[in-house]
């Protein structure tokens, strides 16, 4: 049976050009055997009829706050009872704002205001709206208030130009709203993971780094966003998509990495440190380091340890780390789980071509009183197999 089966679904459709591909959005919610109610704002029966998203839903669509023809003048309060979940696609930069600013104008606002259903926008407009100070500030205070976002996409766009700003694909709207009624294991916990390597630059235009591709915690973060988490992903440079997560966020130094990291651990039930930071830093130097002697030597500072911040804060999150070693993996990592103050570690072997870019990895786990081998296996499902030991000695150190 499909999670979409039998749950009441209110589509908001705001003005825009994207308002067309709410009929393709309605009849896959519908073949899903979702029962859905569609909500148009004046703006969007320009683009698209009534009539269309009547049939395709096999109900009425509703337009008005005060509709004579339903039978009590309450007709957005029972709407906005009705909803397990209040989809608005496309919402327009417009109605963005007005939800921000708690409007109730029309049938649409005032029904998101009145409805304790979870709220999720999939955003379509141009990319400087999009772009505009106005709109991201907007989005980031709907999203401090729970409301989830889908997209947007980038891509070329209805005015011609190209840019962030394009209405998710219907398919994977659908897809969006199936996450969030499957509940997975890691519902409920909010998930905080690093990945990636970090660069320390040494002039403005040369960096230390490692080989870090960001595979294994891009795979952690997808895997637990799949099992129902609420994800946040703190990557240093990669050259790969990022998962989709509830926030992603982008850093550069292991400074960046630090501060990002412990603004998230302040909210997070888990931390997993899957990036390889950098131990030493370069000072920069503030022009570039001309060509002239036979060697050069370059000062570096030890860099601040994330993990053992993380686990040393009063209000601390579950705290995984990772450990890359070359050699003695387990005294090496054993040491680190004790140092760093950590929950669990899981300790891979690295050199050439393994651990680091590699689409295979292999970890030996260890915890206070525990260990488990977890054989050579693709990252993305080596990352489900350890969210599941993870979570196993989660539940075991937080018995409530
Ligand atoms: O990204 P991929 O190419 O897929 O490769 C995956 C990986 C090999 C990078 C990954 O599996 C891994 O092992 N990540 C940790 C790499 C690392 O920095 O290990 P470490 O043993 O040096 O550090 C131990 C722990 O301390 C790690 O959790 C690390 O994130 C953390 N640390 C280290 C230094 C520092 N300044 N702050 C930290 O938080």
């Amino acid at each position: 049976m499909s999670v979409l089966s039998d749950k009441k679904i209110l589509l908001g459709v705001s003005g825009g050009i994207a308002a067309y591909k709410a009929a393709e959005l309605v009849r896959l919610l519908v073949t899903e055997g979702a029962i859905v109610r569609v909500v148009m704002t004046e703006a969007a029966t320009q683009f698209i009829t009534p009539l269309t998203l009547e049939a395709l839903s096999g109900s009425k669509v509703h337009r008005h706050l005060f509709d004579a023809s339903e039978t009590s003048a309450m007709g957005h309060i029972d709407l906005a009872r009705w909803a397990d979940l209040i989809l608005i696609a496309p919402a327009s930069a417009d109605l963005i704002a007005r939800l921000r600013s708690g409007l109730a104008h029309d049938l649409l606002t005032t029904l998101c205001l009145a409805s304790t259903a979870p709220l999720w926008v999939a955003p379509a407009m141009n990319r400087v709206m999009w772009e505009h100070a106005a709109t991201q500030e907007n989005i980031s205070i709907l999203k401090s208030r729970g409301v989830h976002l889908l997209g947007p996409d980038q891509g070329i766009q209805a005015c011609g130009e190209s840019g962030p700003g394009r209405l998710l694909e219907p398919d994977l709207i659908l897809k969006g709203l199936q996450q969030a009624f499957s509940r997975g294991p890691w519902t409920g916990l909010r998930l905080l993971i690093s990945a990636g390597p970090t660069r320390e630059p040494i002039d403005p235009v040369r960096y230390l780094s490692n080989r870090s591709s960001g595979k294994m915690g891009y795979a952690l973060a997808k895997a637990a966003q799949d099992q129902g988490a609420a994800v946040t992903l703190i990557s240093g440079p990669t050259a790969l998509t990022p998962p989709k997560v509830d926030h992603f966020i982008k850093v550069e130094t292991a400074k960046d990495m630090l501060a990002a990291v412990l603004q998230g651990a302040l909210t997070a039930d888990l931390y997993i440190g899957s990036a390889a930071v950098a131990d030493y830093a370069p000072i920069m130097a503030p022009q570039k380091i001309k060509k002239g002697a036979p060697t050069l030597t370059l000062e570096l500072q030890k860099t601040v340890d994330i993990i053992g911040q993380v686990s040393s804060l009063e209000q601390r999150p579950f705290t995984v780390g990772f450990a890359a070693e070359t050699e003695n993996l387990e005294a090496h990592a054993l040491v680190k789980l004790k140092n760093k103050g950590l929950d669990l570690i899981a300790a891979n072997p690295v050199g050439e071509h393994q651990g680091f870019e590699v689409d295979d990895n292999e970890l030996m786990v260890f915890w206070e009183g525990g260990q488990r081998f977890l054989p050579k296996t693709p990252k993305t499902d080596l990352a489900a197999v350890l969210l599941t030991l993870i979570l196993e000695r989660y539940h075991a150190s937080h018995p409530s």
